[in-house]
């Protein structure tokens, strides 16, 4: 299915985050929400719910299981037990309520900066402590640090967050490494927490392994949290997944409190269940939208800014630019904002972050052509 982004006053009439936070002379790139217009058959669904005044609580997960199954082994060859998958409001609240289960106040959990910023808020409101265990560079390419893991599992940690495909360097992490991080997980007793919600946006699927499909292992210590809120753009509909796919992993999610399945919404129950049972086509134009732009980007950067490195995303609608051989100090957001284009500021990320910004490629052609030009002329 060919997919275009909005029209500018189109987007500009949108009341969410990404149109509202700043002033209209200003493109956003920033907030990882998309301009493309929602697939039809998800907005029928929720229209359907809306016409039907079906506005009240969920009852249990619904379909939502099966059709998510059926996706994953569509899209990645895994068929998930549908016994062992819940529902909850987003992917963050399924991070704390599984770090919580996971951990008790005070233990150690693991992150991997430059990462999704909240996931250090996540860690801190399931009142446990961040460890920091920064990606390495790998023949150009950021990887997981699997000797630094190791150390910091061996030193204590209890958990750990893990960003797959990785917010916002775009790289999907290989099998090998998910089976690795799985043993040295097992053998400390750390619970990994897989945070998938970009799963459905890697370009090539076939080079994406669910960390619970990785191996023995990774069945045995993950949770795979997941959602369909950025491939088919949903965060504002409210509803997102939990994987266990062993005794241990169901066993966290069992003891959960009731609540945190009715925070699911009926109206993110039935659009997520439409997505994941007839999103195929739409989520695979998307995909191919997104492959067009961060191609582009390539080449813009390459004519207009030579200096800004750039790594093209294997996954994710992000882009992670590195501005410190360009001169634009430790905020490149900053200048970018004066120049009217709205980035994610890189520090936000962590300390590695510094001297980059994050750009939100899911927009037309023409915005981001217009959003580089703007910082060129900056
Ligand atoms: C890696 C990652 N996890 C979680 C989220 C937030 O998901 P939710 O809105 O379902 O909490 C995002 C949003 O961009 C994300 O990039």
């Amino acid at each position: 299915m060919d997919v275009h982004a909005d029209p500018l006053p189109a987007l500009r009439a949108r009341t969410s985050e990404k149109w509202s936070a700043y002033p209209p002379d200003v493109l956003p790139l920033f907030v990882a929400e998309t301009d493309y217009p929602l697939d039809p058959t998800v907005a029928r669904a929720i229209i359907d719910r809306v016409e039907a005044s079906d506005t009240g609580y969920v009852h249990g997960a619904g379909p939502l299981p099966a059709a998510f199954a059926g996706y994953a082994e569509r899209t990645w060859g895994w068929r998930p037990d549908q016994a062992g998958i819940r529902t909850t409001t987003d992917v963050s609240v399924a991070i704390v309520e599984t770090l919580r289960q996971a951990t008790r106040p005070g233990d150690r959990v693991v992150i991997t900066p430059p990462v999704y910023p909240p996931f250090a808020d996540l860690v801190a409101e399931a009142r446990t402590e961040r460890v920091d265990v920064p990606l390495v560079d790998r023949d150009g390419t950021p990887a997981l640090d699997l000797d630094g893991l190791e150390r910091a599992f061996a030193a204590g940690a209890r958990a750990m967050v893990l960003c797959h495909p990785h917010n916002p360097v775009g790289v999907v992490h290989p099998a090998e490494d998910l089976r690795r991080l799985a043993a040295i997980a097992r053998a400390h007793d750390v619970v990994v927490v897989s945070d998938e919600i970009h799963g459905p946006l890697v370009q090539r699927p076939e080079d994406f392994t669910p960390f619970l499909a990785a191996s023995d292992d990774a069945r045995e210590v993950g949770v795979c949290v997941t959602a369909a809120s950025k491939g088919w753009n949903l965060a504002g509909t409210k509803c997102a997944l939990m994987v266990g796919q062993s005794e241990r992993a169901v066993a966290l999610l069992d003891a959960m409190p009731e609540e945190v399945g009715f925070r699911t919404s009926i109206l993110g129950l039935h659009a997520s269940t439409a997505a994941f049972t007839s999103g195929d086509a739409y989520v695979a134009g998307v995909r191919a939208a997104v492959d067009v732009n961060r191609r582009l980007l390539a080449d813009l950067l390459a004519e207009h800014l030579p200096g800004v490195r750039y790594r093209m995303p294997d996954a994710t609608y992000l882009a992670w630019l590195d501005f410190r051989d360009a001169g634009w100090g430790d905020d490149p957001a900053r200048r970018a904002l004066e120049a009217k284009v709205a980035l994610v500021p890189g520090h936000t990320f962590g300390a590695e972050g510094r001297g980059h910004a994050r750009l939100n490629l899911a927009c037309s052609p023409e915005v981001l052509t217009e959003a580089i030009h703007r910082l060129a002329r900056a």
